[in-house]
């Protein structure tokens, strides 16, 4: 009890430290009203079609294209390439971005933070039509990587009562209430606002490389308790969960997710109205599990992951969408054709946002050149259905 007592009096105390930096927090968060006037102010100035906005989640307005921060180094350059492609990307039509609080260590949920409060300061757009969208699971670094990763972790999160070494899983995974609650706040503190949009369990199926299926399920019910607890408190409006394998790999194989299995779990401790309303896998020309294999299963059909979604009324936002870079050259002449002029990684793009069931295409882009040929496909519509599946034949 005592050391209950103290874990919560330090886990209170934390955000009390923080009173200057949170004081400055921008308020809000994305709203149907807010990003369909960003979509109609785009739409209007011919920047962006129509149909590159979907209304798929909670009737947000949002952009088929959105920008990811995964790779790159932590260094003050990458920095500010990211800083200047977030706010290029808000001017080009992108209203959705992704970070997590890992990436690059803690720097691009930091960078995200700027771009977004210089762009509201200077009123090229406000918080309202902006989708913010980070992750919590994996044991952050704090700018750079530490000499000792096990002093680091000692020092930071253990000594401090935040995590106990039983819950880390392969060293680097936690999802305990009290591990979330923290590094919730520590997100809100990176990015500067007071409401995170949509909060994702990251990599969750990394569990059950070292813990049962059964405890998976005891784990994950917690961490949904507790991130249903931070919308109640108002700290983020989403959340779901942004995943490698778990979606894409069949039942029975050791690190699958049942996506209905998990809504069930949200239900059961949220009520109807819970909040586990959007997920991220990878897809992409070259991994097309989502679409192509039934990894899912609903009312004890088999089907696959976009069918289940739209079933479950799960927003899905794609991963890795050109392979990491690789799809931005040499694609095949058939798939060119299909999906008409432009470069490679714009066709790639293309036909990502183009998959019946897919909401927002993320890709990572923090060079200039990059966002500009990237957000280039936001001016078009989707292709309809039937040139879609002209590519499968
Ligand atoms: N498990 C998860 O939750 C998970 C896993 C992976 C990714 N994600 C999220 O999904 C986002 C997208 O995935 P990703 O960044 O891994 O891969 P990606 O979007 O498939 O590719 C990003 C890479 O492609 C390069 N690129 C972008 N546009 C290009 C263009 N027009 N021509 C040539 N190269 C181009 C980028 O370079 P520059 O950056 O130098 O411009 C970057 O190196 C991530 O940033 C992250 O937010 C989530």
């Amino acid at each position: 009890m005592r050391r209950q007592a103290q874990v919560k009096n330090r886990l209170t105390l934390y955000p009390l430290r923080l009173t200057g930096i949170a004081k400055m927090a921008i308020k809000g968060y994305a709203t149907p009203e807010g990003t369909r006037k960003y979509r109609d102010r785009l739409v209007a100035a011919r920047i962006a079609h129509a149909d590159h906005f979907r209304e798929g989640l909670e009737g947000l307005a949002l952009s088929s294209i959105g920008l990811g921060t995964y790779l790159g180094g932590y260094d003050e350059r990458t920095d500010a390439l990211y800083l200047g492609a977030v706010k290029q990307a808000v001017a080009a039509g992108c209203n959705v971005f992704d970070g997590a609080i890992n990436y690059r260590c803690q720097r691009s949920e930091r960078v995200i933070g700027q771009a977004l409060s210089q762009m509201i300061r200077e009123r090229v757009c406000r918080r309202d039509e902006i989708l913010i969208a980070t992750k919590g699971g994996y044991i952050p670094y704090d700018g750079a990587p530490p000499r000792d990763n096990y002093a680091y972790i000692l020092q930071t999160f253990v000594t401090p009562g935040i995590v106990s070494y039983q819950d880390v899983v392969g060293d680097c995974h936690c999802m305990t209430p009290a591990y979330l609650r923290h590094q919730v706040e520590t997100s809100l503190t990176n990015l500067g606002l007071s409401c995170l949009d949509v909060y994702y369990l990251h990599n969750p199926e990394a569990q059950l490389d070292a813990v049962s299926r059964d405890e998976f399920i005891v784990r994950m019910r917690a961490a949904f308790e507790t991130l249903e607890e931070a919308v109640a408190q108002g700290k983020l409006r989403l959340y779901g969960t942004a995943t490698w394998n778990g979606y894409r790999t069949r039942p029975g194989s050791r690190g699958h997710l049942s996506l209905e299995m998990l809504v069930g779990l949200a239900s059961e401790v949220g009520g109807k109205g819970h909040h586990f309303r959007v997920i991220q896998l990878p897809y992409n020309l070259g991994m097309l599990e989502a679409l192509a294999e039934q990894t899912q299963s609903v009312n004890g059909k088999p089907i696959s992951l976009l069918e289940a979604a739209k079933v479950l009324d799960v927003y899905v936002m794609s991963s890795a969408s050109i392979l990491q870079g690789q799809l931005s050259r040499g694609l095949p002449s058939h798939v060119r054709e299909v999906l008409g002029e432009g470069s490679d990684a714009q066709r790639a793009i293309q036909f990502v946002r183009s998959t019946p069931g897919l909401g927002t295409a993320l890709v990572g882009m923090k060079q200039a050149d990059h966002v500009k040929d990237n957000l280039a496909v936001a001016r078009h519509a989707p292709l309809d259905p039937g040139q879609f599946t002209k590519l499968f034949k």
